[in-house]
């Protein structure tokens, strides 16, 4: 009742109150209680000196309402406006979009005891992540078929701490399906994801290029992508010689000859995707580029050509050498390997050159047992490294020597790979967009020690670990609701599972709007 009386005089308090410059507004509308957020508000404002926009990096603040950004003031406006709702001073902490992590294996249903959902999405909040795209495979069963991927929604339900997509697997069973391929599609998946070379996990068989490319005409029709494994088994890796608690002998079991042979087969395929061409409207996007020499260069070549193609590389790739990887620490496997440090540079320029598209973790995490860390055996270790928490800082700590500035950093983990997944309304800071937001301190270093709140389900498998790092997370926001701060989780899980809808069909290409996106490397107002 009293609540009515209220919105009948609220005519004449909103006179009052443009009369009263310190007048708050407190309605009911303004609170929301329940469980999903750390602040009962769903309208308030962030403020701080360095918040990254697709405008460059401004003095000012972001007002939040209903979960998502409604307006954004730079300080001279903010100072002369009469403010609503609650204000969150965060000084000179950054706000940024919050990253996006197209590559993520969370193990759930049938894997918990590698990561599940709630682990991992824990950890992806405190680290920042807002978003991430689930991989169809190391969960039991595989994403493969409308009817596994119901599996993965259910396991979802309410277990996640931030917003969750799913990829599908492109696998010999649906490949030359194309029915039970648009069921896959039709069910809401983003995307397809393929390998070329033996995945590890024996319900996800690796694929070839003709199948390839019947999966690619499928995804044509909406326009969404084919992720790829790009490694092509030449020899085998049992088959090598050497200590196999030695790094180069694992090193030299995946030579860069694998990587190449694949993207030679892909491009051969991808020459279809352009314009005109029989598949205009498919998209190949390789995952985790790791060779930096001819594997590269052919995919340059591609681009400059006019295929649809993409790639990404990971923060391992740019943090480590493969000199640098004491014998039996297996925390440092991964497929392809982390290769030399001359190899690591040429990435990094690939990056900063704007060849690289964008960053992702393939955060690919087991158990303490399956990792081998007793024996050391990096032939027989599980391959994946576990970072999902810890990319940013990792970005930000090894890129500052390379002059990264905090616009690249929101580029590489927002804006393009939201539009890469098309993701509409996340990847910026903007008017309509959902409030989803990383507040970081990027000159604060810390210990990944003991001591440090780690959330993934293994910390000890971790090759960060006791690095010292750059760049700390103070508050992340998905959709308005603060699921964390200082340490802590709202108690709720409430992200949203994400499917894609039939209005993706109609979106563009996705090399053109990757082309037309906020483009790496803008002088920053403020870097490394
Ligand atoms: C009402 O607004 C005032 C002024 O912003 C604030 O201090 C107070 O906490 C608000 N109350 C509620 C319940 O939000
Ligand atoms: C929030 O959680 C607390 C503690 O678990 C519980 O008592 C309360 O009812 C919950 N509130 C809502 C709105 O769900
Ligand atoms: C294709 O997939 C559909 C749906 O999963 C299935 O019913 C059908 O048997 C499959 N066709 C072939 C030839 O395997
Ligand atoms: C791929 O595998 C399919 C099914 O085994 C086969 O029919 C096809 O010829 C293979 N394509 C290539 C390029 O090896
Ligand atoms: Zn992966």
């Amino acid at each position: 009742m009293r609540t009515r009386l209220l919105w009948s005089i609220f005519p004449i308090l909103t006179l009052l109150a443009a009369s009263l410059s310190f007048f708050y507004l407190n309605d009911s509308s303004e609170l929301s209680l329940n469980n999903c957020s750390l602040i009962p508000y769903n309208h308030y404002w962030l403020t701080s000196k360095r918040i990254v926009t697709p405008q460059g990096v401004i003095s000012g603040a972001v007002e939040v309402k209903g979960g998502n950004v409604v307006s954004i003031v730079s300080e001279g406006d903010w100072s002369k406006k009469s403010k609503t709702g609650q204000v969150f001073d965060y000084g000179e902490a950054v706000i940024m979009p919050g990253l996006i992590d197209v590559h993520a294996h969370l193990d759930d249903p049938g894997r918990t005891e590698w990561e599940g959902f709630p682990s991992g999405t824990k950890a992806a909040a405190a680290g920042g992540v807002t978003t991430l795209i689930d991989m169809p495979l190391n969960s039991y069963p595989c994403t493969v078929s409308a009817e596994t991927l119901k599996l993965k929604l259910a396991a979802a339900e309410k277990r996640i701490h931030v917003d969750v997509g799913f990829w599908g697997g492109l696998v010999p069973e649906n490949a030359f399906n194309a029915s039970a391929l648009e069921a896959l599609l039709n069910a809401g998946v983003l995307g397809l994801k393929a390998f070329m070379c033996p995945s590890g996990i024996n319900d996800f068989p690796m694929t070839n290029s003709s199948q390839i490319k019947e999966g690619l005409s499928v995804l044509a029709k909406y326009k969404r992508p084919l992720l790829v494994h790009s490694e092509i088994q030449l020899d085998s890796p049992l088959d090598i010689e050497g200590d196999p608690r030695s790094y180069s002998t694992y090193l030299k079991s995946r030579p860069p000859s694998w990587e190449e042979a694949a993207i030679r087969e892909l491009v051969s395929v991808t020459k279809d995707t352009r314009n005109g061409g029989p598949l205009e409207g498919a998209h190949l996007h390789v995952v985790h580029l790791s060779d930096a020499s001819t594997s590269l260069d052919l995919l340059k070549e591609a681009k400059n050509k006019g295929d649809s193609i993409t790639f990404e590389t990971c923060p391992h790739y740019l943090a480590f050498s493969a000199e640098e990887i004491r014998d039996g620490d297996t925390r440092f496997k991964c497929s392809p390997p982390l290769r030399d440090a001359a190899n690591k540079e040429k990435l990094w320029e690939a990056l900063m050159e704007g060849h690289i598209d964008f960053l992702a973790s393939d955060h690919s995490p087991t158990t303490p047992e399956l990792k081998l860390l007793d024996s050391g055996n990096f032939l027989k270790a599980w391959g994946g490294v576990s970072s999902l928490q810890f990319v940013l800082p990792v970005t930000w700590t090894y890129g500052r020597k390379h002059g990264v500035t905090l616009e690249q950093v929101a580029s590489w983990w927002s804006e393009r790979p939201a539009k890469f997944a098309g993701l509409d309304s996340k990847g910026a800071i903007a008017i309509g967009n959902h409030a989803d937001i990383v507040v970081w301190k990027p000159e604060t270093e810390f210990n990944l020690n003991d001591d440090f709140p780690i959330f993934i389900k293994h910390p000890s498998i971790s090759a960060y670990l006791g690095r010292k790092l750059s760049g700390k997370v103070v508050a992340t926001f998905v959709r308005g609701n603060l699921v964390f701060e200082k340490g802590n989780h709202a108690p709720d899980a409430c992200g949203t599972r994400i499917l894609a809808t039939s209005k993706l069909n109609s979106r563009g290409r996705i090399q053109e709007i990757l082309a037309k996106a906020w483009k790496s490397g803008l002088s920053g107002v403020l870097g490394g």
